[in-house]
């Protein structure tokens, strides 16, 4: 097997324009969405990366007509009763996104079909998608709770009102989407509000949903309007750049079209909040989103403290801002962050363990962590065969003492693609061992 293990040294400052791929959630729903519309759309500025790459694959396997010109996707929707029984197993193979949506549309179909994933997937908890689903009539078996899924047909999926105990947009799509195939109205309340794309796409492809707070209601059996969808660059790829630029001196970074949705940014807050330099220019709606120009020039920051509601507003850059805690002066604290430990990996545990092996100190618990500033020293850490662990540690290589060795890297393909070729265009070099 090729190796995918990186060695990365300190770096040059970064500068000029960073160039961020498509956003992976807004992908996820277009491609899907985009298959149940009542006509021909295309997808501008798609992620082509491997988790959505699997999306696309199962849609043409449940029978949707799509095609690339290597850049977008021109997606032939045939109405949202239109799918057809796959003739294999469907592969969601890392994404939890995936995995999870989808159920949401198959339960809902008159065939019967099984979603399978990879390793890390298959260790991933499916009940809180199964449990609710249940109530809305569908029949899903698993063990234990975990993938692979199995999904029979039913007479009937009927409309819910659910009360989600989790802050997951993944459950909250899931159920959403399964609504749409429901007689009546079906209601998902949130105690705290997460990435709210599945509604605001619904909205702008016109169909019926409505949100009132935290409480979104969507109609049955409405047609999707085909209108083109335009993704704007992940916010949480962009990341992994603007804290670079934010540790490592001297830099002065340009990132365009970032998407700005406001329960995506807790990011920003934070990092604002600790003192960094970050400008947001030329705010605009593109689509269904609300995208911006972000400058950031390299910053000292002050300890973070983070709990509470502006969590899921940043779940996903919690490794990241880890790193970016290592360069502060003092001790960070991030509590109510249980749910990181569902991620790709258990993303608690994998960053604990890589700071503790470059020399950090760090204290943890169930449901949080504490990270003490301070010199990095260089040595091997594994990315548990998490991309955004890997690309956290490969970022902290550009500030450490000495070389860091990342193991298991190749997975960064699921939301990244072009990750290595920005760091090249950069003059930061990174080896294969
Ligand atoms: C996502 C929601 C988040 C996030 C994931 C993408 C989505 O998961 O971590 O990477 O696209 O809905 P949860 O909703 O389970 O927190």
């Amino acid at each position: 097997m090729k190796s995918s293990n990186i060695v990365i040294n300190s770096s040059p400052i970064l500068s000029g324009q960073i160039c961020i791929p498509g956003d992976k959630s807004i992908t996820h729903r277009a491609i899907i969405l985009g298959s149940l519309a009542d006509g021909d759309l295309t997808i501008y500025h798609p992620l082509l990366a491997d988790d959505c790459l699997k999306t696309l694959n199962i849609f043409k396997q449940l029978g949707v007509k799509i095609e690339t010109d290597d850049k977008n996707l021109i997606v032939r929707g045939r109405g949202l009763l239109s799918l057809n029984k796959p003739s294999e197993k469907l592969d969601a193979g890392n994404s939890g996104t995936l995995m999870r949506l989808l159920a949401g549309v198959l339960c809902a179909q008159n065939f019967s079909s099984t979603i399978i994933g990879d390793k890390s997937l298959c260790q991933r908890p499916m009940d809180r998608i199964i449990n609710p689903l249940s109530k809305m009539g569908a029949q899903i078996s698993s063990k234990d709770g975990l993938p692979p899924l199995t999904i029979k047909p039913v007479d009937d999926i009927k409309a819910i009102d659910y009360k989600s105990p989790i802050a997951s947009a993944q459950i909250k799509s899931c159920l959403l989407l399964c609504g749409m195939f429901a007689k009546g109205e079906t209601i998902v309340t949130e105690a705290i509000k997460t990435r709210d794309h599945t509604e605001s796409l619904l909205k702008y492809l016109d169909y019926p949903v409505q949100v009132d707070g935290n409480k979104i209601s969507i109609k049955g059996l409405h047609a999707i309007k085909p209108k083109d969808i335009f993704v704007p660059s992940d916010i949480s790829s962009a990341a992994f750049f603007i804290v670079a630029a934010l540790i490592k001196k001297g830099s002065d970074v340009i990132f365009k079209n970032i998407g700005i949705n406001p329960l995506r940014t807790g990011i920003l807050d934070v990092l604002i909040g600790m003192g960094a330099n970050i400008t947001i220019t030329n705010k605009h709606i593109s689509g269904s989103e609300l995208v911006a120009d972000l400058r950031v020039k390299s910053s000292t920051l002050q300890p973070a403290k983070v709990s509470g509601s502006i969590v899921s507003r940043l779940i996903d850059e919690f490794p990241i801002l880890f790193i970016a805690c290592t360069s502060c002066h003092g001790v960070s604290e991030f509590s109510d962050i249980a749910e990181l430990r569902n991620k790709e990996s258990d993303r608690i545990s994998s960053m604990e363990k890589g700071l503790m092996k470059l020399g950090i100190t760090v204290q943890s618990t169930v449901s949080s962590i504490s990270i003490k500033g301070g010199v990095m020293k260089g040595g091997i850490v594994d990315s548990f065969d998490d991309h955004r662990v890997a690309m956290s540690f490969i970022i902290a290589g550009l500030i450490s003492d000495k070389p860091i060795t990342v193991l298991n890297t190749s997975n960064i393909n699921t939301s990244f693609p072009n990750f290595f070729s920005n760091l090249k265009d950069q003059n930061i070099e990174t080896y294969l061992i």
